[in-house]
């Protein structure tokens, strides 16, 4: 396939590794960043998850820097913006991206939960406004949610998923725009039932937190939650169900636990107190573990496909 131009709204956290995965891929990447230190120091940055990943990294000669949207748009086949989440700032950017693209561009937002129609409300053309919700790290974490808004065009859901797919992520088609797509959406029920527990004195954090990690959560990385009901049998899971589901939690706001800790300032591992305790060492532990957990991951994908 003819590698097509890339462009990208944002050099912040998700955007340096956005533009990362379509240099890696062969792409020409220009990137865009009102902020010049943010700017200036991409390059530094795409080059450090080169090395990271083992990848040649001369790939970072395809990354070009701008200091102007103007400049960007010319003639790109997909823009991804990952500028804050702000809703009146990215409808502007949309609405100057319609004007400034052509009509074959791809318009894509990485908004993290904000509508893609509203995104796409000031726009003369929202069939071709579409959310991609990379996740953190985008160049380490494979999936990518492809968000049709109300009036996005199909078509244009689709060749989104195929460039994301030739780039090597796992691109999924979210057929509604509701909020949190899929993932944040299961990903915060578990969270809530799990404060829950803790709340109401079920068990402390830590053993939750292992009840996850030892127990059922070493199944997800092979066997998703569906494939395991059809695994046990969907008897047993509506047997389990009709038993369970009335005793879980169905708080429809955030609750209190985790208010009051907000409130006391209790914000996690940044000021070493969130739901559970952690020293500074513990803390760069975790992380450090974490990270080469998914680059580890991210090394084998990126093997397994230079080898198919
Ligand atoms: N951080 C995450 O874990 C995560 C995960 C998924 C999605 N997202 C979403 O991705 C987007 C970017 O998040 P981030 O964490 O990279 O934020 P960030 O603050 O690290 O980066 C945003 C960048 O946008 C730049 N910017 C400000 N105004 C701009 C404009 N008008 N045009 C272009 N760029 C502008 C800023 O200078 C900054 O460098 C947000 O919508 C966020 O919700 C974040």
């Amino acid at each position: 396939m003819a590698k097509k131009q890339i462009a990208v709204i944002g050099a912040g956290l998700m955007g340096h590794g956005i533009a990362q995965i379509f240099c890696a891929a062969g792409h020409k990447v220009c990137i865009h960043d009102p902020a010049d230190d943010v700017l200036q120091v991409a390059p530094g940055k795409v080059r450090e998850i080169f090395e990271l990943l083992g990848q040649d990294p001369s790939g970072v000669d395809n990354l070009s820097l701008h200091d102007s949207l103007d400049t960007v748009v010319a003639e790109v086949e997909l823009v991804i913006e990952a500028a804050p989440e702000n809703l009146e700032l990215k409808q502007g950017i949309f609405e100057k991206l319609t004007e400034t693209t052509g009509s074959g561009t791809i318009l894509a937002s990485n908004t993290s939960g904000i509508p893609i129609s509203q995104i796409a409300a000031r726009s003369s053309q929202p069939e071709r406004i579409v959310g991609t919700h990379f996740w953190n790290p985008p160049h380490l974490v494979p999936l990518v949610e492809v968000i049709q808004g109300e009036r996005t065009d199909t078509a244009i859901v689709e060749e989104t998923i195929q460039l994301l797919t030739a780039v090597g992520k796992t691109a999924v088609h979210a057929k509604k725009d509701i909020p949190g797509f899929i993932g944040n959406r299961m990903q915060h029920a578990l969270k809530r039932e799990a404060i829950a527990l803790v709340e109401n004195g079920v068990c402390d954090a830590e053993t939750v937190d292992l009840v996850v990690k030892e127990g059922f959560g070493m199944r997800f990385g092979v066997m998703g939650p569906l494939e395991n009901s059809d695994l046990v049998g969907l008897n047993l899971t509506l047997a389990i169900h009709e038993t369970l589901l009335t005793h879980l939690d169905i708080s429809d706001g955030p609750q209190k636990l985790l208010q009051d800790k907000v409130s006391a300032g209790e914000l996690g591992m940044s000021v070493g107190q969130g739901f559970r305790s952690w020293t500074p060492d513990e803390a760069e532990a975790q992380r450090n573990k974490m990270r080469d957990h998914l680059v580890q991951y991210a090394r084998q994908r990126i093997k397994d496909r230079s080898e198919h």
